[in-house]
């Protein structure tokens, strides 16, 4: 027997998504799609969400409690990000309301994403191909655009989860590289020596590295953890690049490290008010700059969607979610 259509569950898929992606998730309850892809102020959110039992969400949509409040049949929210800064999940705990995440799928591509910011902006790809096509170039020149080498330097990573991990043995393996990282814990010994990495304090490591790469989540304790004060203990002519989150770096103060010449180069894949830069950022010489696609293959993101997916389809049939994330309820009570 069909089951009764009333019954079924109501969903929202925030964005525009793959459609084929997510028929499974078309069939099986009431889903309001975004065939549009805006994005909804907050008010609109709370209208959409009113009678939704649960959400797909990027990392464009923020919930929280007020939402929350307003939309009392909100039981799971499922994004297809790693990060869920975006969400007040000690809110929907509080609510009984389940959060799940899409970890693992983005890992390989977002590291390798890590390393062609850190390549392009040690060896300035963006300026150097803007001066080509503006047809600023006139003749070959010994330092034109003469950068620092990657290959056979001391990477620091701060933030040892998977992503990290997964750079460090990039930057070892393929690019000879020395890999220090910083992590509230030291990695257990055998992840250490597989990611080929050795534990530093932040003050050693941003010391000691050539390049240093962030790849932590975002929380307010992490807010502006690269300010001056960071910045000026990295070596004359290093590289910064961040694919965590915009607020981890205090972005006048990179800028004012670009000018001086202290810092090399910098690449920044996420800023804060994303979309729209800081003007200082774009103002700041050396700085290669991203709108925030580091998990940006297609394989990829046809994977965090389908992740996500699965979550919605597991929580709202009653199931444990796959990928919970710590602190929110793992199924519907
Ligand atoms: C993530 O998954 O958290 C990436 O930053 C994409 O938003």
């Amino acid at each position: 027997m069909s089951p009764d259509p009333v019954q079924r569950p109501r969903v929202l898929v925030a964005r525009r998504l793959f459609d084929d992606v997510l028929e499974p998730l078309r069939q099986a309850f009431d889903v309001q799609f975004n065939p549009r892809d805006d994005i909804a102020s907050a008010a609109e959110l709370r209208t959409q969400l009113a009678d939704k039992d649960g959400v797909l969400i990027t990392a464009s949509e923020r919930i929280d409690a007020a939402l929350l409040e307003a939309c009392p049949r909100l039981r799971a929210v499922a994004t297809m990000t790693v990060g869920f800064d975006h969400i007040d999940v000690a809110a929907c705990a509080a609510r009984g309301v389940v959060v799940t995440h899409a970890p693992d799928v983005l890992t390989e591509t977002t590291a390798d994403f890590g390393m062609a910011l850190l390549l392009g902006a040690a060896r300035q790809l963006g300026e150097s191909e803007r001066y080509l096509r503006a047809g600023r170039w006139k003749s070959w020149s010994a330092d034109l655009f003469a950068g620092s080498d990657v290959h056979g330097t001391t990477l620091g990573i701060v933030g040892m989860g998977r992503i990290g991990r997964a750079i460090a043995r990039r930057a070892a393996l393929g690019f000879g590289m020395r890999v220090l990282y910083h992590n509230r814990k030291p990695l257990e010994p055998a992840q250490e020596r597989e990611s080929s990495a050795s534990w530093r304090s932040l003050d050693e490591l941003l010391e000691q590295s050539d390049h240093v790469m962030l790849a932590l989540p975002y929380s307010e304790s992490a807010r502006h953890l690269i300010g001056a004060g960071q910045l000026a203990r990295m070596r004359r002519g290093a590289t910064l690049v961040n694919i965590g989150r915009g607020g981890l770096v205090d972005e006048p103060a990179l800028a004012a490290a670009l000018h001086s010449g202290h810092l090399g180069a910098a690449g920044l894949d996420v800023f804060e008010g994303e979309p729209v830069p800081n003007p200082v950022l774009l103002d700041a010489p050396r700085l290669l700059i991203t709108p925030h696609i580091a998990s940006a293959s297609l394989p990829t993101r046809r994977d965090m969607v389908r992740v996500a997916m699965d979550n919605l389809l597991a929580v709202l049939r009653g199931g444990e979610a796959l990928n919970p994330v710590p602190g929110a309820p793992r199924a519907v009570r």
